[in-house]
């Protein structure tokens, strides 16, 4: 049995049989509408989402399956003080896989050593969110064509950004790749990621203006400075509107630079930007259902 509870549990060979499966389920939806045909998924959702819970239950539906779940602590028995192993264990009994989130980082995994079914991580604290990665692998292979061979831009908050430890943790696995981060000081990314790339011998600079870095741009991934991550409010209201994407901005950038973000967008991009042809990121919520049907066909063993 298989758990995800880091993008890295595939290895790149793996990933690319997941994207073809999800670019076939793309394209050839009818082929998979009964492949999960009395198949039940759980939704265990400890803390808030739209995305991703969402895209799980849409992709389990489209596969012909069943979905079963909670999207609030408080209504589940963790508010009389369940335990998530207990908690799991019963799950189990229920349903055939389980995607989690959970605000305590490496509560998913606590989950998966004790779990009778595959565990999806669907974020864990500050930590990762590797179907969020799985996502963006997805969609910047289908809409550029390869993984490797790109400056990337990572902008906003750095450091409490699971989708971003994420996807910088897949991405060096691919050649070619810069990395350009930029946010303000108190969001910087964090130690153990430049300590990895500096090991891996991969280029990055970490700047605090986007415009200065906007022409060098292949990708750039907008980021939501994250509420619910800080514990003082007044810092909150000092960097939340640190950057705005507009069109002055978009202008300086490639005609073929793609905006990515993983939702939700607060003000980091203007409205302006989603009519420009690089605004990618309603697309990449719609991969997020293709990679996620991909990914419960595989955990299941049914690809
Ligand atoms: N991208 C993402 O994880 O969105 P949700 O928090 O709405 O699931």
């Amino acid at each position: 049995m298989r758990h995800l509870m880091s993008p890295l549990d595939f290895n790149t060979k793996e990933l690319d049989e997941l994207f073809d499966l999800a670019n076939d389920i793309e394209h050839n939806p009818d082929k998979y509408a009964h492949a999960c045909d009395g198949k039940i998924l759980a939704t265990c959702f400890y803390e808030p989402s739209t995305r991703t819970r969402l895209s799980f239950e849409s992709a389990m539906t489209r596969l012909g399956g069943k979905v079963i779940g909670f999207s609030d602590a408080a209504s589940s028995s963790a508010s009389k003080g369940e335990s998530v192993s207990d908690t799991i264990r019963v799950i189990s009994c229920y349903a055939d896989i389980c995607a989690m989130r959970h605000p305590k980082e490496g509560a998913p995994m606590v989950a998966a050593e004790k779990s009778l079914i595959p565990v999806i991580n669907a974020g864990d604290g500050g930590h990762q969110h590797p179907t969020q990665t799985l996502t963006d692998l997805l969609t910047i292979r289908s809409l550029k064509g390869s993984l490797g061979g790109y400056t990337i831009g990572l902008c906003g908050d750095l450091k409490f950004g699971r989708t971003v430890h994420s996807l910088i943790g897949a991405l060096v696995r691919y050649s070619d790749i810069r990395f350009v981060f930029i946010s303000p000081e108190e969001l910087r990314v964090p130690d153990y990621i430049t300590e990895l790339l500096k090991n891996k011998g991969i280029p990055y600079e970490e700047v605090i203006r986007l415009e200065n870095v906007m022409p060098q741009l292949d990708l750039l991934y907008m980021t939501r400075v994250q509420k619910e991550r800080f514990f003082n409010e007044e810092d909150y209201v000092r960097l939340k509107d640190f950057y705005i994407l507009n069109t002055d901005k978009m202008a300086l950038a490639k005609k073929d630079m793609l905006v990515l973000h993983p939702l939700p967008r607060v003000n980091e991009i203007s409205v302006e930007i989603d009519d420009d042809p690089r605004a990618a990121y309603f697309r990449q919520a719609q991969y997020g259902v293709y990679v996620r049907m991909a990914l419960i066909l595989t955990l299941l063993e049914l690809a």
